[in-house]
């Protein structure tokens, strides 16, 4: 009997899967494997009986990978799983951050009870005049599942799309989706393009590339979305570029207090890969290759 402890919400339709041979225990201390989304093991002491954690979940920055290397405990994830969420949710942002829908709405419930609201609408509605994306430039940063998404779509939308990842070559994202235009560097990205995603693992490499450095480099007004991880946007640095008008917007999909509440962020707490669908995969992903490793020794992380 395998002992599986549940550190988070994992959809019921992966849970289901477990047969018999499972049993789902309360804490770590005995536990063969841990089921995980977003808890930040870094702070958890990992014991011995453990041999494996599947997180549902593409980033595994919350997962202490060289502590688990150690002790020989593999570390599964879901790649892929979630990413049509995300894209999903990257698409709507690109159009939040060209049309002020945000401001109309707030603007429209504060004067619902108005007499001739009809009225007032017709005179205010220039307030939140915006621009379409059809024909602007927008820079994908990481051509994985989800980049490859976002890029496919925006490309029906008519938006020019770059594309740029270092770990793939330029003749393998033209193979990707023959419309992006592979960029052979970042700078490229941020010297052209309108509108900026970045959808990379956070690294020792990745953490606060968006920095002044960056920031300089870009087209003024340039939009940045941001739905990897929130310490790859350097804070002060982010806030200086939308003071300056630099960066003309920034979505991001984490809760960070130090850039929410300014005017030029759109701050959503960490919906991108809240969706029922992509929450049933990544727990399917995660409980069929958690399965497979502890019954028959396989790593497969697909
Ligand atoms: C991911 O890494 O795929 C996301 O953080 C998933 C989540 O929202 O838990």
């Amino acid at each position: 009997m395998f002992k599986i402890n549940r550190l988070n919400n994992i959809a019921h339709v992966g849970l289901d899967l477990l047969t018999d041979n499972y049993e789902m225990v309360e804490g770590l201390n005995t536990a063969d494997a841990a089921l995980v989304r977003s808890a930040n093991l870094h702070e958890i002491e990992l014991p011995n009986s453990l041999k494996a954690i599947a997180r549902a979940g593409a980033g595994v920055n919350n997962i202490p990978l060289d502590k688990c290397a150690e002790k020989g405990i593999v570390v599964f994830n879901t790649p892929g799983a979630n990413a049509n969420g995300v894209k999903e949710i990257v698409i709507a942002s690109l159009i939040l951050a060209s049309r002020d829908l945000l401001g109309g709405i707030n603007w429209v419930t504060s004067v619902k009870e108005e007499p001739e609201v009809a009225k007032l609408v017709e005179k205010n509605k220039a307030k939140f005049v915006g621009t379409e994306i059809k024909g602007k430039k927008l820079g994908v940063i990481g051509l994985g599942a989800i980049g490859v998404m976002v890029a496919n779509v925006a490309i029906k939308l008519e938006m020019e799309v770059y594309g740029y990842d270092p770990f793939i070559s330029v003749g393998s994202a033209w193979k990707l989706s023959k419309y992006i235009k592979p960029s052979k560097s970042l700078e490229e990205i941020y010297r052209e393009c309108d509108f900026i995603t970045v959808h990379v693992p956070l690294t020792d490499t990745t953490k606060g590339m968006f920095n002044q450095d960056a920031f300089a480099l870009m087209k003024d007004g340039v939009k940045l979305l941001n739905f990897s991880r929130d310490t790859l946007v350097n804070d002060d640095d982010i806030i200086a570029a939308l003071d300056s008008g630099k960066v003309g917007k920034y979505v991001t999909d984490f809760p960070n207090p130090k850039v929410v509440g300014h005017q030029g962020v759109i701050a959503i707490p960490h919906l991108g890969a809240s969706t029922n669908e992509s929450e049933d995969n990544c727990a399917v992903m995660a409980v069929v290759q958690l399965m497979d490793y502890l019954e028959n020794g396989n790593i497969k992380n697909s």
